[in-house]
């Protein structure tokens, strides 16, 4: 077994290892090739492979060709410019957490940055053209450090994340500012790369793992005062669904053991941390295969199947919510993004009865065509799918939707868009993420389908989306006033002083600052963490606002309610 793990990592590090690259001055590549003639012997792969077999890595492997490397004689300040989705954002704590280890600082002011890290986003067009604009502005801004007469370092630049792992080297072949290219699996090397750079070479690690969890690493929030925090749970995906990037850019699925997940909240509790979104490309397939557990497997529900074998044993999501959510019951438990095939009635049922899980479930439907659907690879039909939401709505009564929704991909006709808009007028969505297709190279659908939907079909579906999306939340936002919300708050709005949270819908609300009773019967004002008793006065489409009326607690909240008619709503 361990022969055929570490035969298999050796596997793994060949097959990758052309994307391994470092380049000196000369702008030469220096490959494989050349790493292997002057690299490490197989006696050092295999002290390495046995170390990284093991399940919990309290100390990063010791990666023989990682060791070595020029420490940083100074400090150096990074900026961070964070884009994409919120696994992004908890990759960049972790990034900081790495660097701040290794000495860096940070800083939120471009002039004083000695690096600049942009965490990328490659799932749309939109998202790198974005990339590349910030990329134009940060090339400026280099030339004129350099050419500055206050003796100030150069500016280095890298470029990390999904579009650093789609571009690869070529990234810096066609943005030669760029120093730094690292893909979501290889920020341990992080401080290796940058080190690097003094000598003016630039540095490409695009590695992806089959096991990087980065579980040992504990995440630096950016802002250090936050209410929410976000903790990574799994990364990478193996739906392959036929239009998405993302098993291209993060790799295989792989979750993290519960036990560092347990430690995590608990260190985030102890620091007042009041909400935490549990994050993953599929969360709800969730398996930590290292606690074999006697427990059966749950098939998937009738209708839906998947491109890959289903795994077997191991402590499943309803296991870890239910360990989550038992640390601290003032801690909001959130999870995003869930996948419509892994929904057991164990993961409805823990959810329906723990007061402090959010009852809003992201079911991203794509489409509301079953022959969309099947194009996409998506592995359900909309029959199916409509299945779902009865046997959630029917689980967790009062319970929120939100999804994802895509127009305008390949052959989508007038009829099959229809289907998309009926399904988004039967299903009441609090929260919906609609995008026009974006072709992406690399998935199934651009080796196998035609990008036929002309650009502008594309933009009048996602604005027809748009316009019914908004009046459908309109109307039921409007149905909640007069009801009383539990809001967390997060902060007050710059502009106009009022305070700002969410309910338990994610659905922001405000309201103006007041001394209100509290807890002990006093009265104080509000702050930042406090769970406060909302009475909802106004609605938009996208926003709340309410009269604050009391101090609160989650479990005083819904201690006298029912999970009857709406379990997350209290009507006083
Ligand atoms: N794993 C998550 C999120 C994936 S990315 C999930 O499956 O829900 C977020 C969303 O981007 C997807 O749900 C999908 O709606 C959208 N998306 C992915 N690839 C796209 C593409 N090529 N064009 C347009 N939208 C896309
Ligand atoms: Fe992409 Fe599908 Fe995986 Fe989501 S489930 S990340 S849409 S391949
Ligand atoms: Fe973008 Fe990568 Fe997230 S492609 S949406 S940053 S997983």
């Amino acid at each position: 077994m361990l022969f055929f793990q570490r035969t298999k990592w050796l596997t793994d590090l060949y097959r990758n290892s052309s994307l391994y690259l470092c380049r000196c001055n000369s702008n030469k590549p220096r490959n494989v090739k050349d790493k292997l003639k002057n690299g490490p012997g197989l006696k050092e792969f295999i002290i390495a492979s046995s170390e990284i077999t093991e399940p919990y890595v309290l100390d990063p492997p010791n990666i023989p060709y990682l060791t070595n490397y020029p420490q940083i004689a100074e400090t150096r300040k990074v900026f961070f410019d964070v884009y994409g989705c919120q696994m992004n954002l908890n990759d960049t704590e972790i990034v900081w957490s790495i660097l701040k280890k290794n000495g860096f600082e940070k800083t939120e002011v471009e002039e004083e940055a000695d690096i600049f890290l942009v965490m990328t986003c490659a799932i749309r067009e939109g998202a790198e053209s974005k990339i590349w604009y910030r990329l134009d502005h940060l090339r400026g801004f280099k030339r004129r450090r350099a050419l500055s007469k206050n003796r100030q370092k150069p500016v280095k630049i890298g470029i990390l994340g999904c579009m650093a792992e789609r571009l690869k080297e070529k990234l810096i072949e066609k943005e030669k500012a760029v120093d730094v290219v690292a893909g979501p699996d290889s920020y341990r090397d992080l401080p290796r790369l940058l080190a690097l750079t003094d000598s003016g070479q630039t540095a490409v690690n695009v590695l992806l793992s089959l096991d990087e969890t980065y579980a040992d690493v504990m995440p630096v929030s950016l802002n250090e005062n936050k209410v929410s925090a976000f903790v990574s749970i799994m990364r990478g995906c193996d739906n392959m669904c036929t239009y998405c990037i993302v098993p291209f850019t993060r790799g295989r699925e792989r979750s993290r053991p519960v036990t560092s997940l347990v430690e995590e909240v608990r260190y985030l509790a102890e620091r007042g941390v009041r909400e935490v979104t549990l994050l993953g490309q599929n969360v709800n397939s969730y398996r930590d295969v290292t606690q074999q557990t006697g427990a059966t497997d749950t098939q998937l529900a009738k209708g839906f199947k998947t491109v890959y074998k289903t795994k077997k044993g191991g402590l499943r999501f309803a296991d870890l919510l239910d360990k989550v959510s038992a640390i601290d019951p003032e801690i909001r438990i959130r999870f995003t993004a869930a996948h419509p095939k892994d929904f057991p009635d164990e993961v409805l049922e823990v959810i329906s009865d723990r007061p402090n899980i959010c009852k809003l479930l992201h079911l991203p439907a794509q489409s509301g065509s079953s022959a969309v659907l099947e194009r996409m690879r998506r592995g359900y039909t909309r029959e199916a799918y409509l299945d779902l939401v009865d046997r959630v709505k029917q689980k967790i009564p009062g319970v929120g939707l939100s999804t994802d929704m895509i127009c305008g991909f390949c052959g989508e006709t007038e009829e099959e868009f229809q289907e998309t808009m009926s399904l988004m007028e039967i299903v009441d969505y609090n929260v919906a993420f609609l995008f026009p297709y974006s072709m992406r190279e690399k998935t199934t659908a651009y080796r196998r389908y035609k990008d036929d939907i002309p650009e502008e079909v594309k933009k009048d579906r996602h604005s027809r989306m748009l316009e019914l999306y908004r009046r459908k939340c309109q109307a039921l936002n409007e149905a909640e006033i007069g009801n009383t919300h539990l809001v967390l708050v997060e902060g007050s709005l710059k502009k106009t002083g009022q305070i700002i949270g969410r309910n338990e819908f994610y659905l922001r609300v405000v309201f103006d600052q007041a001394e209100i009773v509290s807890e002990d019967n006093g009265r104080r004002l509000v702050k930042p963490g406090d769970y406060v008793a909302v009475k909802i006065t106004g609605a938009r489409s996208s926003v709340l606002s309410g009269i604050p009326l009391y101090h609160t607690s989650i479990s005083q909240f819904y201690r006298e309610v029912s999970w009857g008619e709406r379990s997350c709503l209290k009507q006083i």
